[in-house]
């Protein structure tokens, strides 16, 4: 006999909430007339409200106009406009992959569902008993986005740490990054942050990254770069893109782009991204291509319309592409003068003590978020009595501050950072 519905699920242990999503429920619940949510990694103005860009606003106003955009299924791979479009802006207008057909895209759910989509079609074809030492595995920089573990954990890869941040310097391990790269074994699975590494801001500098691609290369290493942030880091979505162009240039490096438009097209509810693999040959690219389809129609069946029918827009017509181009200028922009605004407060009105000796690593920080270089006793201190919610690791989201609220919150990183 079935077992009674009210025993089925009795040894279901309740999980922990999740941290981002927990800390923005406290803020929100949260009366205190001046907190501060420098928890969510969503873009903010200057007043502390989302903001739907100008260039999304005409052409949402355009699709709606349009009498003959249905609400039909798209197909399985997504809307084909969108993915080529993407795999343009991610990879280069005069991309060599392109041109000789080696690019697989497929329309995903947002950043999230390219990770899952890669994560599992290098479950199901990734030879590991042939690569990376026979292991299951993939390298994940530590730290890392937390959604990375969870993701891949659930496609049966083990993620495990390579070095990355440095909390002497509040920088790049680069020592240890390339170490990793040169002690894993030949044909290992590395994830790479494209540009903003989150939750860091650290990314490697262009030398930097010609270094790791060399490593790449001589050992085989396959790369499987999450782009979250593409004109976030320096307002420029070719400068953003440099990493992942460069990879894919060298040919020799087999290489995974997850792309998500939540951020950079302020998106975030739309989950318009996609994934693009890129193969050696054509042949191989249809067949890569096809097993694709085969697992987002088991997963999802087809992608969603409207987010992916904006981003279209943005990236094909001419004036709404010049409008976009200025929107995400605006965004990093003001990012930008928000680190400037904290590290002049915090070195030149408070002189405040830094973690590492100088505040130097907020100005050198890229993108949208930056590592304070707390401890998590400090970084309570500053949530409970101060009311300005940031995660345990004193990672802050420098598009949660304005000009109105940046010197209150500099006010109370002082007085963290002269508490034991
Ligand atoms: C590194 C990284 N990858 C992927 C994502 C996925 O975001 P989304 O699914 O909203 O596109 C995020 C979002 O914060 C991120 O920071």
């Amino acid at each position: 006999m079935a077992a009674p519905a009210t025993e089925v699920w009795s040894s279901v242990p309740e999980a922990p909430p999740d941290a981002i999503f927990q800390l923005t429920a406290a803020y929100k619940a949260d009366q205190y007339e001046k907190k501060v949510n420098l928890g969510v990694g969503a873009y903010r103005d200057n007043n502390g409200n989302p903001w739907v860009l100008p260039s999304v606003k005409k052409a949402q106003a355009a699709l709606i106009a349009d009498e003959s955009v249905d609400h039909e299924y798209l197909s399985i791979t997504g809307l084909a406009e969108f993915t080529a479009a993407s795999a343009k802006l991610i990879l280069g207008a005069d991309s060599a992959a392109i041109a000789e057909k080696r690019v697989a895209s497929v329309q995903t759910i947002s950043g999230t569902g390219a990770n899952h989509l890669g994560a599992t079609f290098l479950s199901k074809f990734y030879d590991f008993s042939k690569h990376g030492g026979g292991k299951r595995e993939i390298h994940i920089s530590n730290p890392t986005w937390a959604n990375h573990k969870a993701i891949f954990n659930m496609c049966q890869i083990n993620p495990v740490d390579y070095p990355y941040y440095d909390a002497k310097t509040v920088g790049l391990d680069f020592e240890g990054f390339t170490g990793a790269l040169k002690s894993a074994p030949d044909g290992s699975v590395f994830l790479l942050h494209a540009c903003a590494h989150n939750p860091t801001g650290v990314d490697p500098t262009r030398d930097q990254w010609h270094q790791i691609a060399d490593i790449f290369e001589s050992k085989k290493h396959l790369a499987f770069f999450d782009c979250a942030y593409q004109g976030f880091a320096s307002g420029d979505l070719d400068a953003d893109a440099y990493s992942v162009r460069h990879f894919v240039a060298r040919k020799s490096i087999s290489v995974l782009v997850c792309q998500s438009f939540a951020k950079n097209a302020g998106l975030y509810g739309e989950r318009a991204g996609a994934l693009h693999v890129i193969s050696a040959t054509p042949e191989q690219n249809k067949a890569v291509f096809s097993q694709l389809a085969v697992i987002q129609r088991a997963e999802i069946s087809n992608p969603p319309a409207f987010g992916a029918r904006v981003v279209t827009l943005l990236l094909t017509d001419p004036s709404l592409w010049a409008q976009w181009q200025k929107d995400v200028k605006e965004m990093a922009g003001r990012i930008i003068e928000m680190r400037k605004a904290l590290f002049s407060l915090l070195t030149e009105k408070f002189k405040t003590p830094a973690p590492g000796g100088s505040w130097d690593h907020i100005m050198k920080q890229i993108g949208m978020f930056s590592f304070l270089g707390l401890s998590p006793k400090q970084v309570k201190m500053i949530v409970d009595e101060g009311h300005i919610y940031m995660t345990a690791n004193s990672r802050i989201s420098m598009a949660g501050l304005t000009t109105s609220n940046v010197e209150y919150v500099a006010s109370w990183i002082d007085k963290a950072a002269r508490s034991a």
